[in-house]
């Protein structure tokens, strides 16, 4: 098991030279723009992220061509505002990183373009990152010395997956879900609600003053031996109990209803997180991406690793959703490995997983 500063981290991990001076991240793979530099011992010096949910907000979701035409006027002015609050000018960068995938394809090749312009002009390295392997080194920036290996489970708006993540920071895929992420899920449960978008943070909101015990909603995939999940059965679950209820809910009954769906999908994601601890026999425990900012799932996920001896990382909240700190800190990771392409030609949007 490995420990130690970032810095001592990325040296274990490399095969090549190390990355001397700060690095710009770029993220625009969904509906937040941003940029942040980051040094290569792992201080954040900047985090600007400029949200698009007002604008999207009235359509009940991400309409990805106006995502992609805000990014492209916001980008150039968060970059600038990134770089003056870590008070670098554009020769203090040593590299730039930038999201290629998994995303929105227009939103992506907003980032990455300007990307790779900005690397011919200043003639620094691109390095690509999977915005999921942002995701996963997330949890390190909040906690440097968190052991690896470790099992990480990144759950957000696209994705529910878990992996082991190795010594090496190489990933093996564990588990994923078989329908919708867990944040999409918390999306339409919003929706259906008329809580709005997005809408994890509001039925967490709601799910304070409500009882998780008022409803029991079904835990997909939960008696399964394996590490999937499925919350398409548990958004149906909710539709076909609004529709049986029929007309409008109190505020106290839309508490109740956020909490006992929320209760449903932290249930799963406990269980199958400290299965896949169990089963892998590595005792630390990362969660990241959107829906570990859950104020519930985190006390849960802190009780039950204190219960079980696990140790257990949580972004602080500014890195659990989507962030460019993330992508700069796995930026260096990926350069310290070699595993990156050295043209900033050869660095294409990656749509999949
Ligand atoms: O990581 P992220 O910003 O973007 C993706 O990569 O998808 O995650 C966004 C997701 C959304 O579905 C949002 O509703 C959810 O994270 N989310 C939450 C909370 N804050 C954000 N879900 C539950 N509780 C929250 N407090
Ligand atoms: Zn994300």
């Amino acid at each position: 098991m490995t420990t130690g500063s970032i810095s001592e981290l990325m040296t274990e991990a490399s095969r090549g030279p190390l990355l001397k001076g700060p690095i710009l991240g770029i993220e625009t793979s969904c509906d937040e723009t941003a940029a942040a530099v980051v040094t290569p011992d792992g201080r954040v010096l900047s985090n600007v992220v400029a949200s698009q949910s007002a604008l999207h907000e009235r359509f009940g979701g991400i309409v990805p061509e106006l995502a992609a035409r805000a990014h492209l006027e916001t980008l150039p002015l968060v970059v600038v505002q990134a770089l003056t609050e870590a008070d670098i000018t554009w020769d203090g960068l040593s590299a730039l990183a930038v999201t290629q995938g998994p995303g929105l394809a227009g939103a992506l090749l907003v980032g990455l373009t300007y990307a790779k312009a900005l690397a011919y002009a200043l003639d620094r390295p691109l390095i690509g990152v999977s915005h999921l392997e942002g995701h996963i080194t997330s949890a390190w920036l909040g906690d440097p010395d968190f052991p690896r290996p470790a099992v990480v489970l990144v759950v957000s708006g696209g994705h529910t997956h878990l992996y082991r993540l190795n010594e090496d920071w190489s990933t093996e895929l564990l588990g994923h879900t078989l329908d919708d992420a867990a944040g999409e899920a918390f999306d339409k449960a919003a929706q259906m609600l008329g809580l709005g978008y997005p809408g994890g943070p509001a039925i967490d909101r709601m799910a304070q003053h409500g009882n998780p015990e008022a409803i029991r909603f079904t835990r997909g995939c939960i008696k399964r031996k394996d590490l999937h999940f499925s919350f398409s059965g548990l958004k149906t679950a909710l539709l076909y109990y609004l529709q049986d209820r029929g007309g409008p809910c109190t505020e106290q009954e839309t508490k109740d209803i956020a909490a006992s769906f929320q209760e449903a999908v932290v249930d799963v994601l406990v269980k199958k997180s400290f299965d896949a601890v169990r089963s892998t026999n590595v005792p630390a425990l990362a969660v990241v991406g959107g829906v570990s900012a859950n104020s519930w799932l985190r006390a849960r996920l802190q009780a039950e690793a204190a219960r079980q001896g696990v140790a257990l990382a949580l972004p602080p909240m500014q890195y659990c959703t989507d962030n460019a700190a993330m992508i700069a800190l796995a930026g260096f990771i990926t350069y310290s490995r070699g595993t990156w392409a050295h043209d900033p030609d050869d660095v294409k949007a990656t749509l999949e997983v």
